[in-house]
Parts: structure tokens; C-alpha cells; sequence
């Protein structure tokens, strides 16, 4: 159970505590902040609201701690990062609870989610060992004008303190996907989880400490966004920061400092059918992809641009697979659960009565309880709707019906999004050519858009984000090139 046995000294009563200078702590603020269970819509965790005095005091021993930290050999990082995976693998179930409980995640995904973690972790410390240990050696004859008098040796080294800010839809996985790096790296870590996901977050930094990693290296600071987070994201001290959420990001990125910065904004995923295309496949990929956690993922495909030719067969085929769909609970596994939050569905429902008042098709009844959505397929939507531009996050798919494959690419690229789309389609060319026209970051041919496996390279166009991430890229986000040149006072040519 959440908060006890190995996981007792994380909670203070009825608050969790943060995360800092290798202790669990209670901030000085007396205060706290509530975690909504989004089904319950009852309070169901409390977390401390840290300080701007405590986020100070988290930075100078980040700062500190780094400096050590890049001098334990790279082995020693990866088998303390090695070890941290294993205990969290051995210790999903408190993990998985608080997933259910806070962010109404169906409890199979939400243990799917804390192993896939472990095993991130595990693969970034044996990416780290192999790619941070070579170097390059480059020789000065090479370029013109130049004798061989000139060795440059060079080599990565870390950014210093990372800002880690992960969202609510997988607080776990992606707070690690952005520590493991920072960390194999040999920088340090301060990790401000999202409010809903943030006693996800805190077991998962305990099963750090648990590690044995240095006091000071790794901290978690919770609290509220509007108190601690543009103090969080503007601190002199950071040298890096790693986002995903939505469009607070853009604003992060126009108040960041001269820093590298990892974004990952969200997405308008499309979904080409082609008449050539599995419709089976297709009307499978659709569920998966647009109904799983209950279409919050900025990977869910969120509009389907499907020839008018075959429209009618996708729309009924995906119709019988929604109508299976199973809404309840996260507890007993539902397919569809409540969305995060009463805005979010609020949110949601705007869009869908946009869509009414329009003329779309309901393919279903739209049918709301509290926070919990009833799956929804929305055909015949027009450009002219907010559904065919904004990400809904919730379980809503529009179809849009379409009489080119240009008219597919044109809505793709119109959208101010450029994260992940698919095609589908028997005929290979036609793919790579709508591939390569598609303007994201990733294209699924025959498939639905998905971040993993993580160690492929992941990233958005335009407002989707910058930066890539998947293990290999984020670790080369996280440091730096130097270099380190001998000069020769004669050319000299080995074997001349
Ligand atoms: O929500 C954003 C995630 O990066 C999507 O990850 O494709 O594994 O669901 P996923």
C-alpha cells in the first residue's frame, strides 16, 4: 500500500513529505496542497507546498552535489542507476496504486508503466556507459591551410543542474525518462512533479534514495505551479530543463534562461486512411490509439482523415469496437476512466457541443458522469470545428472524410501541432512519399502514433515541441561537447 512499509518515512501524517538533501522533509510553509482522485473526485493524497526558500535551498545542494557527482566514474553511475531500477521493479505495486488513485490510470497500464520505467532506466545507464565513454580525435591536416600540428580530443561533459518536469498523464515514466539521463550524465536532478502524479513520483525518488545515490543530487520539490514554478524554471542555477505538458511550455521557453531545453507540448496526432488500407488493422489502431487512457496521451490519435471511399466501412468497424468499449473504475481495469480533472471534461464538453451545434455526426450518445466521458466517435466533422484542430485529451476521435491524399497532408500540416501521424496504407511508396510530406516529428506507417519503444528518438514539430528525446538523445541534450587541443611544435604524420 501507498506510504507504508519500505515507503513509511515518505509520509508525515496524512502529507507526503518532498524530497531533499537525501531526507524526506516537511516544508516550513505549514501548508499543502490536495490531490483530486479523479473518479472519487474526493481529496485522496496531500503533498507538502514547498517554498521558494526551499527551492533555493535545493538548488545550492544540486549545485554542490554535482560537483562530486562528475567525478564518480561512469561505471559507479550506471550500477547505482542499474540498482535503482531494480527496486522500483521490485516495488511497482505502491507505485501503480497511487497511478490508479491520482490520475485514474486502469491499474494494469499503471503497473505496465512503473516496470517500462525500470527498464528505461536500466537501458539509459548501458547507453550512458557506451556513448559517454568515447570521444573523438580529430587530426588539423584535414582542413585546408593546416599541418599536422594539431590534436583535438574531445569528449561530453554535463550541463550541471537539470529542471525535470514531467506531466500528469505518465508522471512516473516520464520523470525518469528525463533523471536516468541527467544523471548517467553527471548532472544533477531536481524533479518538480505534476500535482496530480506527484505521490507517484515521490515512491519512485525513494526507490532513488533507496539506491544509495549522493545526499543533494537528486531532489523533489512538490507544490503549487503558481507559487513555485516560474521561480522553479527561472533559477539561475538551472542549466537545463526538461518539460512535457502542454502549452506552459511555450511560455517556460520565452522566460528560460540561455539553457538547453527538451519540450514536449503535445500533439493533433492524424490518422490518414487510405483506400488501399487493413480497415481491420486500421479500425484497431484507431481504439488503441485514440481510446487508450482515455485518449490522454498527446500520441492519441486525435483526427482520422480517411478517403470517402472507404469512410463508411472504418466508421462502422470502429463503431462495433467502441461499443465494447468498457467505462468504469481504473481500479477493475476499465478501458475508458475519468479524465484528470472537472476542467478537463469541462473542456472537453466544449468541444464536443461545438461539434453539435455544427452538424456532426454522434456516433455514439454523448454521455458524461462527473469527470468520466463515455467513448465518442465523431463523424462528418468540417474544418470549421474546434474538434478537427484542438487536442481534446479525452475520449473523443473525429473523422474527417476526405477526396485526396493532398487534402490528408494539407489538414495534417495546417495544424499548428507536428508531433506524431500515421498512414495506412499496402503500398510502401505511397507511405515513405506521405511520410516525408507529413510535417511531424514521426510517422507510423501502418500503425498508431506511440512515444516507444523508448529508446526511439521522439519529437514535435512547430508547437509539438524542441529538442528530441528517447534515451540516446536526451543523454546528448543533457551534456556538452569540450575539447581539449595539443599543439605540436613541428606537423608530425605517424608511419611519414
Ligand atoms: O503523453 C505523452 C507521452 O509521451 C506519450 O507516450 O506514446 O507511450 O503513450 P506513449
Amino acid at each position: 500500500m501507498a506510504g507504508t512499509g519500505l515507503f513509511a518515512e515518505i509520509l508525515d501524517g496524512e502529507v507526503y513529505k518532498y524530497y531533499a538533501d537525501g531526507e524526506w522533509k516537511t516544508s516550513s510553509s505549514g501548508k499543502s496542497v490536495a490531490i483530486i482522485n479523479p473518479a472519487t473526485r474526493k481529496t485522496q493524497y496531500k503533498v507538502q507546498a514547498c517554498t521558494q526558500e526551499e527551492v533555493n535551498a535545493v538548488m545550492e545542494l544540486a549545485k554542490s552535489a554535482q560537483k562530486s557527482w562528475a567525478k564518480t566514474p561512469l561505471w559507479k553511475r550506471a550500477e547505482l542507476l542499474h540498482k535503482a531500477a531494480a527496486i522500483l521493479k521490485d516495488n511497482k505495486a505502491p507505485m501503480a496504486e497511487s497511478l490508479v488513485k491520482e490520475i485514474a490510470k486502469p491499474a494494469k497500464d499503471s503497473v505496465t508503466e512503473v516496470v517500462r520505467s525500470g527498464d528505461l532506466i536500466s537501458y539509459c545507464a548501458e547507453e550512458g556507459v557506451r556513448i559517454l565513454g568515447e570521444g573523438k580525435f580529430l587530426l588539423s591536416d584535414s582542413f585546408p591551410g593546416n599541418d599536422r600540428t594539431k590534436y583535438c580530443l574531445t569528449s561530453k561533459i554535463p550541463l550541471g543542474v537539470v529542471l525535470a518536469i514531467p506531466p500528469f498523464n505518465y508522471p512516473v515514466n516520464l520523470a525518469v525518462s528525463k533523471i536516468a539521463p541527467a544523471l548517467i550524465a553527471g548532472n544533477s536532478l531536481v524533479l518538480k512533479p505534476p500535482t496530480q502524479g506527484a505521490v507517484s513520483c515521490l515512491h519512485m525518488v525513494h526507490c532513488f534514495h533507496l539506491a544509495g545515490f549522493p545526499k543533494g543530487l537528486i531532489s523533489c520539490i512538490t507544490g503549487k505551479g503558481s507559487e513555485i514554478g516560474d521561480f522553479l524554471t527561472m533559477h539561475p542555477a538551472v542549466n537545463c530543463i526538461s518539460f512535457t505538458g502542454g502549452d506552459t511550455g511555450i511560455s517556460i521557453s520565452k522566460k528560460a534562461g540561455m539553457i538547453p531545453l527538451q519540450m514536449e507540448l503535445g500533439g493533433k496526432d492524424a490518422c490518414i486512411v487510405l483506400e488501399d488500407a487493413d480497415l481491420d488493422l486500421v479500425a484497431s489502431n484507431i481504439i488503441k490509439g485514440g481510446f487508450s487512457y482515455s485518449g490522454q496521451r498527446c500520441t492519441a490519435v486525435k483526427v482520422v482523415l480517411v478517403m470517402e471511399s472507404v469512410a463508411d466501412e472504418v466508421v462502422e468497424k470502429v463503431k462495433a469496437k467502441v461499443a465494447k468499449l468498457t467505462v468504469g473504475p481504473p481500479e477493475e481495469n476499465s478501458d475508458i476512466t475519468a479524465v484528470v480533472s472537472e476542467s478537463s471534461a469541462n473542456f472537453i464538453e466544449g468541444l464536443v457541443m461545438d461539434a453539435k451545434e455544427k452538424g456532426a455526426t454522434f456516433c455514439q450518445e454523448y454521455k458524461r458522469e462527473g469527470n468520466l466521458i463515455w467513448p465518442l466517435l465523431l463523424d462528418n466533422v468540417r474544418p470549421d470545428m474546434r474538434i478537427a484542430w484542438e487536442e481534446p485529451f479525452g475520449p473523443v476521435v473525429p473523422v474527417l472524410r476526405i477526396n485526396s491524399i493532398e487534402e490528408g497532408i494539407n489538414h495534417c500540416n495546417a495544424s499548428n501541432f507536428g508531433l506524431q501521424g500515421c498512414v495506412f496504407t499496402k503500398d510502401i511508396n505511397k507511405a515513405i512519399l506521405i511520410s516525408d510530406a507529413m510535417e511531424t516529428g514521426t510517422v507510423q506507417i501502418n500503425s498508431a502514433p506511440a512515444r516507444g519503444p523508448d529508446h526511439f528518438p521522439f519529437q514535435g514539430l512547430k508547437d509539438s515541441g524542441i529538442g528530441s528525446q528517447g534515451v540516446t538523445n536526451s543523454i546528448n541534450l543533457m551534456t556538452k561537447v569540450k575539447t581539449t587541443v595539443i599543439n605540436l611544435p613541428t606537423p608530425s604524420y605517424s608511419m611519414g
